[in-house]
């Protein structure tokens, strides 16, 4: 456990986050705290004038607006692409962007919409943007998972739960994803040396649009009174999110969460400890997200 604050932020001048889903909740609260220390934020948004209408929040910060809907693939190819014929270097990127509790929908793709918006999109993303974080400062990938994760479980004969589907189920699993998903990236990370880091996070249970405006009206109440009694908001829960993204000393490939209690300055490094997170998971989910969404990792070297 650290006791760690905005005020222990390394100064961020010359680095420059890509923060998914930065137009609220943890997000917003990532962006605000990023750029009060210098970084150049780089919102990556599936709602354009949405992030402008918040621009004025960010005064004198150096801050720009991008179009990425994390549930489209061509969407995260044309953002990636974009980027990199701006020439736009980036040394943080942040894998935020999440839904929750939605009925059944699937993407352009036709893929489940929370495996495709919170796992399947950025899973491409982060391989687009590998190549230029291995040229940044201090590169880090922040992924945003959720003590969900526990209750997730792969069946791979039905990743996109087109039998019995249950909107739980869909959510848990996504974030099951997440954390197969950057503990998988840190092995190979560090298997080719890559500067890169991946790092992983929750935020707890966050007073956040997610949690308030789950859908239909008794589902809401009781995310909205369990957020009011149990929840932090945005700008403490993100705080496991902005120290993975900016301490020197914090640890890649580990579950960074606020911890139980509700202190307003502490990092807690948890145990991975779930049921559905095996190793044989973690590579069995690689497979099938490279299958699905093509996504350019660097084939591992055999031994
Ligand atoms: N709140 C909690 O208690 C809690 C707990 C554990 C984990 N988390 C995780 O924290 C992350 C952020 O959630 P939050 O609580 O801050 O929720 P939030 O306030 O609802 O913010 C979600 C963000 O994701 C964006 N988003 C959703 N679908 C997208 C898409 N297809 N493409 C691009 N952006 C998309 C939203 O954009 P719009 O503004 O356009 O809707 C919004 O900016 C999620 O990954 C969530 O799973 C939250």
């Amino acid at each position: 456990m650290r006791t760690w604050t905005l005020a222990n932020m390394p100064d961020q001048t010359g680095r420059t986050a890509v923060i998914t889903g930065a137009t609220s909740g943890l997000g917003l609260a990532v962006a605000h705290a990023l750029s009060a220390r210098g970084a150049r934020v780089i919102m990556a948004v599936r709602n354009i004038a949405k992030a402008e209408a918040l621009r004025p929040q960010f005064p004198g910060a150096d801050l720009a607006i991008h179009k990425l809907d994390t549930s489209d693939l061509d969407s995260v190819s044309s953002f990636a692409a974009d980027l990199e014929s701006r020439g736009d270097q980036v040394d943080v990127l942040i894998n935020n962007a999440g839904i929750g509790n939605q009925p059944h929908a699937v993407s352009a793709q036709g893929h489940e919409l929370h495996l495709a918006t919170n796992h399947l999109g950025h899973f491409l993303l982060t391989a687009l943007l590998l190549p230029n974080l291995a040229n940044g400062k201090d590169p880090r990938v922040v992924t945003v998972a959720s003590f969900m994760y526990k209750l997730g479980h792969f069946d791979f004969d039905n990743l996109h739960l087109t039998r019995g589907y249950n909107s739980g189920r869909a959510y848990s699993n996504s974030k099951l994803a997440n954390v197969l998903f950057a503990t998988e990236l840190d092995r190979r990370l560090r298997a080719t040396n890559s500067p890169v880091q991946s790092m992983l996070t929750h935020p707890g249970i966050a007073r956040t649009p997610m949690i308030s405006s789950a859908p239909g009206p008794i589902l809401s109440r009781l995310t909205g009174s369990i957020a009011g009694l149990l929840g932090r908001p945005a700008t403490q829960a993100a705080l496991p999110i902005n120290y993975a993204a900016t301490a020197p000393e914090a640890p890649a490939g580990q579950m960074l969460s606020p911890g139980k209690t509700l202190r307003k300055t502490q990092v807690t490094q948890e145990p991975l400890r779930a049921k559905g997170f095996t190793p044989e998971a973690a590579t069995t989910l690689w497979t099938h997200s490279e299958n699905l969404t093509n996504a350019p990792y660097p084939t591992p070297q055999t031994p």
